[in-house]
Formats: structure tokens, sequence, C-alpha cells
């Protein structure tokens, strides 16, 4: 009896702890939580109901969230528009403000007043008016019997219908996008503030802290966050930058609650999560994990590697190439941890015994067989059909268009046109385009980039994806990397900004023989003509049969685990995820505490080492204890832990208490957790979030700028 009582315990206990081992993952719709999750989400300590997060008839949460630029989510948090983001989303438009006399990136910039700001030409942001599930309308007219093309023709034309008709007569931009790999659709209306303006910036050692040694990791200290203002019209409508512009009176605004977190509290992220793929086979995270992201982490090294030694060497080009040095490090940095998380937590096994499970179930009926039957062996064919064009499609990326005169000179496409009006506008544009682009290079560095990309290009790839430049390199340069690039960069009009310049404005048709013998633009020609013939017609192909998979194979996982709650992919639209402040054990005999202070900060001081050269106001802060009211326990909070599900996009998401108030700005998730958008694991993922005190002291007693804290909200 004894025996059995504690065989029950123990499957009793393993059930509860698998329940609890799936709580805190996935990525919700708004509209959805009323039927999915609001009842978890209050029984975890939620006060709010759905209808607080998110309505379209009255002032909810969602109000107050915004897609910032083209890939971060922002807070409003006062009545004047008034914007928090991290600071690694601000940070391309705080480059471009900065140069080596108003040096912003290492000083920080503060606006005192409002006439202060800085605009920001090319930066919006984007409201969610409402969303709606329109499947039916999308998928119209559409049938199983269809081919892939024509399904895709057919859903492209719904979908321009359901945009004209939601964007008639108003300003609003419409999207559709696919959820559930292509089972569901759903549309979303924005409206898009354009007049955005800078507001302040930590210094980079507080708002970049620890810089790339740190990034993707636990214990962090990075006070992650930029300020920004939403501007509007006089009726408080969306217009250009006008200095008549006003402040934008948000329907909805965070307040800030100062009370702090413990352990095991509710928390949620609500914002624009950009990609995940938790639905994949084995095949396909065989393929990313020992193909795919191995070749991307060579090939970033090898560029990073060259520009930091240029950036070391010069504060010129260190600032010209921070952010894109910031860019290219962070994924770099997160292949490596989604590799080594994919393999601890044996990724690929858990996928093969889930496959081998819908395998029996696709088995187990005559109607199940005729659907689901086919679907693997299916994958398993066009994953090693797909293997070698996307080993060439990532070198073309990661490679031929990371060098930096290949990428401008693809953008002279554009001036080969033979109408006048076309060539007027088009050679305006790319006016613009040189002088941005020149603002950030330097040359010498893009040369040694050259030289090593092209060569490994040519070590990896299959001789069949060699674009017919090689045969030149071998034939008049000898595979000589260096002698080729000392052709390419001197004889070339386009590495060079007054020759370029020159080149555009004095354009005309007759140009475009002389821009088709450029050797910059031939070599970029050469690659593009490799990829348009040999890659992206057979990667297409195979790709399209593979969405197909995917949709049925989606469709049947949900008929399988029919009482399983799915949540679509992350596709950078609007999503809550929540869960709780939480600690974690990284591995045997570690354990990391939930939350990080300005103690941890001065630990990591090094003066020699310019992200962990903690700057002497913050010291001094810290020495005469001079915390004012943003105190605790003799320190002041800077990051914590919880177990939010999310992913790149979220960066600067509200992280909300269960009341609805702003207690921290979302901007990182921790080493052990990087494979989460494979594979969550709700041990080891967590999100890192900016304690909001640590930003309010930086604000207030750091930067002085208490005029802000006097426009927000604050809740005791
Ligand atoms: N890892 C964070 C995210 O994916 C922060 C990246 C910015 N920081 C950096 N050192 N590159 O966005
Ligand atoms: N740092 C990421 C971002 O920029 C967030 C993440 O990947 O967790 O969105």
């Amino acid at each position: 009896m004894k025996k059995i009582i504690s065989y029950l315990l123990v499957v009793i206990l393993i059930i509860i702890s698998s329940l609890k081992l799936r709580a805190d993952e996935g990525m919700w719709l708004p509209i959805l939580l009323e039927t999915l999750k609001i009842k978890d989400m209050q029984a975890k300590g939620c006060k709010l109901s759905a209808e607080d997060i998110y309505s379209v008839n009255n002032a909810s949460l969602k109000d107050a969230v915004v897609i910032f630029g083209g890939g971060c989510t922002g807070e409003l948090v006062s009545e004047k528009g008034l914007l928090i983001t991290n600071h690694h989303c601000g940070y391309g438009t705080i480059q471009k403000h900065s140069s080596v006399e108003k040096d912003y990136l290492t000083n920080g910039f503060w606006a005192m007043s409002q006439e202060e700001e800085l605009s920001n030409p090319g930066l919006s942001v984007k409201f969610l008016v409402r969303m709606e599930e329109v499947t039916d309308a999308v998928l119209k007219d559409v049938s199983e019997t269809m081919t892939e093309v024509m399904r895709h023709e057919k859903i492209s034309a719904n979908i321009d219908t359901l945009i004209k008709q939601a964007t008639k007569g108003n300003q609003y931009l419409a999207v559709v996008e696919s959820m559930f790999l292509g089972n569901n659709y759903y549309l979303f209306i924005y409206e898009e503030y354009k007049d955005v303006r800078l507001v302040g910036a930590p210094p980079s050692a507080i708002g970049k802290f620890g810089g790339d040694t740190d990034n993707w990791m636990w214990p962090r200290h990075t006070g992650d966050f930029s300020i920004f203002r939403v501007y509007a019209d006089k009726d408080n409508k969306p217009a250009e930058y006008s200095a008549d512009n006003v402040p934008y009176k948000p329907k909805k605004f965070f307040p800030i609650s100062m009370k702090g977190v413990k352990e095991g509290d509710f928390t949620m992220v609500f914002g624009y999560p950009g990609s995940t793929t938790e639905y994949l086979t084995s095949y396909a995270v065989k393929m990313i994990s020992e193909n795919e992201n191995p070749h991307q982490i060579k090939l970033r090294e090898k560029r990073l590697e060259i520009m930091k030694a240029d950036m070391d060497a010069s504060d010129k080009v260190r600032i010209q190439y921070s952010s894109k040095y910031a860019g290219i490090a962070n994924y770099w940095k997160k292949w490596i941890g989604e590799n080594r998380g994919l393999k601890k937590l044996d990724a690929i096994e858990k996928k093969e015994a889930l496959e081998e499970d819908f395998t029996k179930w696709a088995n187990s009926s005559p109607e199940l067989k005729a659907k689901y039957a086919n679907i693997l062996p299916e994958y398993k064919k066009l994953y090693s059909q797909l293997s070698p064009y996307n080993l060439a499609l990532t070198y073309f990326f990661e490679s031929a268009l990371a060098i930096e005169i290949i990428q401008f000179s693809n953008k002279f496409n554009r001036l080969k046109t033979h109408n006048s009006e076309t060539l007027k506008n088009n050679k305006e544009s790319m006016l613009n385009t040189s002088k941005s682009f020149f603002k950030d290079y330097n040359m010498p560095t893009d040369k040694k980039v050259f030289i090593s990309l092209l060569k490994m290009y040519k070590e990896n790839v299959p001789t069949e994806f060699l674009p017919k430049i090689y045969k030149l390199i071998e034939t008049k340069y000898n595979n000589d990397y260096q002698a080729y690039a000392d052709f390419v960069y001197s004889k070339s009009v386009l590495s060079n900004e007054e020759k370029s310049n020159a080149f555009i404005n004095n354009f005309t048709t007759k140009s475009i023989k002389k821009l088709e013998n450029d050797p910059a633009y031939q070599l970029s020609n050469s690659f593009i003509e490799m990829y348009m013939e040999k890659v992206k017609p057979y990667f297409e192909t195979i790709n399209n049969q593979i969405d197909s998979l995917h949709r049925h194979y989606m469709k049947g996982l949900m008929e399988m685990q029919s009482d399983k709650i799915f949540y679509p992919d992350a596709n950078f639209t609007m999503r809550v995820t929540y869960g709780k402040v939480d600690d974690y054990y990284p591995r045997d005999g570690v354990h990391y505490k939930f939350y990080t202070n300005l103690d941890g900060i001065m630990e990591k001081d090094n003066p020699e080492i310019y992200d962990y050269d903690v700057p002497d106001k913050l010291k001094e802060l810290y020495i005469n204890k001079d915390y004012g009211q943003y105190e605790v326990d003799g320190s002041v909070p800077v990051c914590f832990t919880a177990s939010n599900h999310t992913t790149g996009g979220n960066s600067g998401s509200p992280v909300i208490d269960a009341d609805g108030n702003l207690i921290g700005v979302n901007f990182d998730r921790n080493w052990e957790g990087t494979m989460s958008d494979i594979m969550y694991d709700p041990n080891q993922c967590r999100n890192i979030t900016l304690d909001i005190r640590y930003l309010l002291f930086i604000v207030d007693k750091f930067a002085g700028a208490s005029h802000l804290i006097d426009e927000m909200t604050i809740i005791k």
C-alpha cells in the first residue's frame, strides 16, 4: 500500500511539474485573452480584466504600447507623449546625432526643455487601432486542390482587397498577417506618428553598460533605456515634423510603480515580438543548428574582428561603426547561445519524439492517414533538398551583402531608368543614400572585410553558386584577393564620396554603360545575378512546398493535441506574454538571484574598458549614497529576471505588474535561454528587465532631468 501511495505521489508530482513547466510559455494575441488566458492570468495574480488590456471601444493598455521604429517596442508614460524604449532601440538615432565633437554615444544627451528635443526624420511610432480575425475573407475562393502558387496569388489578392477596404477614407495603415503557419489570418490597423523626438539618453557606459560582453547575459547591470516624445498636429493627429507640432496626448499612458518586485510576482510583457519558429520539425532544427548557425557565426566573427581593430584605433571609426557593430554582434552572440541551448535541451531529440507520436497518430485511421501520414517524410526530403540552397543564401546575405561597397553599388540600380522624371527623383534619393552611407563609411575597414569574406565565400560554398566574377579573380588576379581589392577600391567611383556624388549628379541614360563597367558594381551585379539565377528560384520553390507542409503539420499538431492551448509564432504583431518574477539555476551548484543593484555596477567598474567605465557622476552618487527616493536596502535596484516568453522586438516593451502599472522595461534574455525562439525551457528561459527605479534614478539624480519625472504619474 505504502508503495502504491508513494508511486501515486510521484505520478502526481510529475503531472504537476509538467503543468507548471509549460506555464509561462506563449505569446498571446490580445484579442484572444478573454477566451483563452485571462482566467489563468488572474489565477496567477493579475488584477486586470481582458478589457483593461485590450479594448476597441475604451482606452486600454494597448493604447499606450507602440511599435518603435522598425523593430522595437515603446510605451507612453505621460500625457505629453513621453515615450520610453531601450537605449539599444534608440541607438541608431543617438548615433546619427553624434560626432567626435558632440559624442552623445559616450556622453549621453538630455533635452532640458522641449525646444532642445532633437527631431529624427524617418523615425516613427505606430499605435494599434484594432485587430480582427479575417481568416474567412483571406481564404475566400481558396481551395485545397490549388497549387501553392495559385493559393499565394489568391490570398494576396484577397489581402489587397481587405487592406483597401480597411484604409479607405482614413489615414491608417493596415496589414494582414498569417497565424499558425497559414491556418488563420488577422488584420491589424495602425496609426503612424512621424514626428518623434529624442529627449534623453544616458551615456553608453550606462545605457550599454557591459556592452557585448554582458549582452545576452545575467547578472546584468545595463541601464538600457532612452526617452523620446511623440508629436502631433494641433488636432492630435499624425503629422510630418514641423516646429508647430505639439506633444501628442495619448488615449492611455502607463502609471509607474516604484513599489518594486518580489519573487513570484505576476508580470506581463506587452509588445511586438518579431519572430519565433516553435513548430519546426527536427529536420529544420538540425539544418539551423548544424549548418546555418555555425556558418553565420564564423562569418560574423571575422567581420567583427576587423571592425573592432579599426574602431579601437580611431574615435571617428568607433562612432561610425558602433551601431553597425552592435547589430552584427548581437545576433552573432545569440546564435552561439541558441546552439548551446538547443543542444543542452536535446531539442532535436525532443522534436523527434513528438514526430514519432505524430506519425503514430497520423497512421491511426484511414482519414488521418490520408491527411497527415505523408507530411514528415516529405519534410525530410524537402529539407535535404533545401540545405545547399540555404547555405548559398546564408553566404549571399552574410558575406556578399555584408560588404558595404556591394550594398551601396546595388542601390545604383535605381538610376538605370529611361524615364526622365523617375531618374530625376531617384538621383535625389540616391544623393541622400550616398550622404548617409559615407557619413559612416570607412573604406579601409570595408576593404579588409571584402578581402576576408570573398575568400570565405569561395571556400565554403559549392562551386555551382560561385558568381562569374570569381573567374576574373582567378584568371586576372591569380586568386590574390588583396590585388583584386586594390583594383576595385581604386578604380570604382563608388568607393569615394566626391566621385560618387559627381557621378550621381551628372547621371544620364548614357551613364548606364559607365555604371555597368564600374568594378564595384560589376562585383555586386555578379553576386545578384548568381543569386537570382541559381538560388532564389529553387529556394522559393522548395520553400513554398515547405510552407504547405507547415500549414498541414500545424493543423495536425493542433488536432492531435486537442486539449493544448496553442499560441501562434511571433510575427511582429502585438502580443501579451505573462509569467512571474523568477530566479534560476543555470548549472549545477549555481543559483542566480532574480535582481541586481548598483553595487554590482561598481563591482564591474573598469576605467580601462570602454563598456565598463562607470561615469564619474554615477560613482559620486554611489560614494555619497545619494539615492534619494530610489534607495532600497542601501542600494538602487538595477535589473530583474522573470519568466515571460519574449524575443527580439520585445526590446523596449513595458513590463507590467498585476495592476497594469509599469515596473520595468524589457531589454534582453539570459544566455541559458537564448534558444527560446525555437524551443522554450521554463527552467532556463528568463527575460531581463530594467527596473524602472534605476531608470528614474538615472533621469533624476544622474541627469538632473527631474522635469521628466514630474511629467510621469508615479505610484509610491
Ligand atoms: N540582446 C539584446 C537584443 O537582442 C540587446 C542588444 C543590444 N546590445 C548589444 N550589445 N548589441 O536586442
Ligand atoms: N534584445 C531583444 C530585442 O531587441 C529582446 C530579446 O531578444 O529578448 O528585441
